[in-house]
């Protein structure tokens, strides 16, 4: 597994006023997405291409597009939702597919309670949204999800990372035959004692939508 903290002054700048409590949610939103889209463009850098003939109002010469199969997205509901149309903006000929995963506050281990996504992932390239890479388990149970249906390449999209999270994911992904980068906006310190990250941004989800 790669992890790839994103060092720009922007991303600097938006994520400040994110953790900040004074934010609100319209500002958090829009901060949000503007943040993703800086972080997708780094964390497309791996996206598959291939040469294609063009002809310019001047000359013919070769291109780049995309490659098929289209990269497919997966934000992880709830707060992963907050995430989309900045992703999307730079790859707006992805294709989407969602899963709905919750975290019991006590074990803090994650469960599927919606998918809904193509059966047959061989081949394709996931950009898995989630903005807090937390205990890991999430995103873990995530990875696997999309690995078992055949995607051979994985890229998580995270506004924040705790160091136990990455260590566990690092742990899970052991055994797997796939690469898995995940980009990031920063690397706190720490999780709390109900698995927060510290000094984080509160509850990703909470902060997007509205909900004290
Ligand atoms: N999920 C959140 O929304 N925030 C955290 O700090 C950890 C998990």
């Amino acid at each position: 597994m790669r992890t790839l903290v994103v060092d720009h002054p922007l991303v600097a700048h938006k994520l400040t006023v994110l953790r900040d409590e004074t934010t609100e949610s319209p500002t958090f939103r829009n901060l949000a997405d503007e943040l993703v889209t800086l972080l997708a463009y780094e964390a497309t850098r791996d996206v598959r291409v291939e040469d294609c003939a063009i002809v310019t109002p001047v000359a013919p010469t070769t291109g780049t597009k995309l490659a098929a199969p289209r990269p497919l997205v997966v934000p992880i509901l709830r707060a992963g939702l907050g995430m989309l149309d900045g992703m999307m903006r730079l790859l707006p000929t992805a294709e989407v597919g969602f899963l709905g995963m919750v975290r019991n506050e006590e074990t803090l281990e994650a469960s599927t309670y919606a998918e809904r996504l193509p059966d047959d992932l061989s081949g394709r390239q996931c950009y898995v949204l989630d903005p807090m890479l937390a205990t890991g388990g999430t995103l873990a149970a995530a990875i696997r999800f999309l690995t078992n249906r055949g995607a051979d390449h994985i890229t998580a999209v995270c506004l924040l990372a705790a160091p136990e999270g990455c260590a566990r994911l690092e742990d899970e992904l052991a055994g797997l035959d796939v690469p898995v980068t995940v980009v990031v906006a920063a690397m706190d310190e720490r999780l709390n004692e109900k698995g927060y990250i510290v000094p984080g941004l509160g509850d990703a989800g909470d902060r997007l939508y509205g909900v004290v």
